[in-house]
């Protein structure tokens, strides 16, 4: 299966009143066709600020880009970053959607539910009201928006977070899109309703071959419906594999303390281990490696240079001084 999202060394610079800040400082990172890639990491370490690039949502006149982000669709390759806005009105929600956290910076709030989809279908498909109303309904229906012809009148403010979130779901959907980008989708939901959400995110895709990223501070998450995952910290990618990879043989430090902060079922009622100290500001390019301050392990050679990526073994990299290549420590 080829990549349906390449970044290569992407930069992401955001003009802020408070300066530049170095969001994004050289990102690669890989999605295949058809499968669930997860992006864990801490708070504030770019995980939306790189993937929102891939729908260009940034502010135009205060964003500065560098590297590219390379979508591989049938009708052959196209850097999002240089496509013409004409290209990417159409791209966002036919080619990729985007599902977020807070359902209501997305919806209308007077706007009816079902009148919400329709109007994207009928925008975006060119369907007429009446087939565009029956196409909703339906969507409603399958992913668990019930009754169907209630919800669609109803307005957003009469809905529960776990409805609103399928009211996104569907709106995602709408126009059978090739790739869902869902950014802390579950994060404020409870956890059954989390369960609930993440059981028809998995369905869906595996009904429509829909490749997905998917982010997330939650490990447990991770572990549950991805295929691989990349790990972020201060901006960059520090290490990336599958499943497997990350949970029984994580090779960067900032990883393993991720796991070992991660609180299991088991641990119920004992002290949870959290990881020293909070990832830097992002005001400044790295030069040497970010983690160093809060690694046990940093040396001399962490403190003065920014560490290469290195090939732990196929389709699993870090980026740490310590790593042989080959994944040795
Ligand atoms: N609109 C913005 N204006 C200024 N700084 C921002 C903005 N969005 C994000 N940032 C900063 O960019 C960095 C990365 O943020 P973000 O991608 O949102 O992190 P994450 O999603 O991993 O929590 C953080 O330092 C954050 O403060
Ligand atoms: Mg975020």
């Amino acid at each position: 299966m080829g990549n349906i999202i390449e970044m290569k060394d992407l930069c992401v610079n955001l003009m802020t009143v408070r300066g530049i800040v170095y969001a994004v400082q050289g990102v690669d990172l890989a999605v295949k066709e058809g499968e669930v890639h997860g992006i864990v990491g801490e708070s504030g370490c770019g995980k939306s600020v790189s993937t929102k690039t891939i729908m260009r949502l940034h502010e135009k006149d205060k964003t500065e880009y560098t590297g590219s982000v390379i979508y591989n669709s049938s009708s052959g390759s196209e850097d999002i970053l240089a496509m013409s806005d004409k290209r990417m009105r159409d791209f966002r929600g036919k080619d990729a959607a985007m599902i977020f956290q807070d359902p209501m910076t997305s919806l209308d709030p007077i706007m009816k539910a079902g009148e919400q989809i329709s109007e994207v279908v009928r925008r975006k498909r060119g369907m007429g009201k009446k087939e565009a109303k029956e196409y909703v309904l339906r969507m409603f229906e399958k992913v668990g928006i019930l009754p169907p012809e209630k919800r669609y009148e109803q307005y957003p403010f009469e809905m529960s977070g776990g409805m609103l979130q399928r009211v996104m779901i569907a709106m995602a959907l709408s126009c059978e899109p090739r790739l869902i980008i869902a950014d802390e989708p579950t994060t404020a939901l409870d956890v059954t309703i989390q369960a609930q959400i993440l059981d028809l995110l998995r369905n869906l895709q595996q009904e429509n071959h829909t490749s997905v990223i998917f982010i997330t501070h939650n490990l447990g998450v991770v572990a549950e419906i991805c295929d691989s995952v990349s790990v972020m910290y201060a901006g960059r990618v520090v290490e990336s594999g599958s499943v497997l990879d990350i949970f029984d043989r994580p090779a960067h430090p900032y990883t393993q303390a991720l796991l070992a902060s991660n609180p299991k079922a088991s641990d119920s009622g004992k002290r949870m281990k959290t990881i020293e100290g909070a990832p830097p500001p992002l005001y400044a390019k790295f030069t040497s490696c970010p983690f160093a301050p809060r690694c046990p392990k940093a040396t001399e050679i962490c403190r003065s240079a920014l560490p290469p990526v290195k090939t732990v073994s196929e389709g699993h990299t870090a980026a740490c001084h310590l790593l042989n290549e080959g994944g040795k420590e």
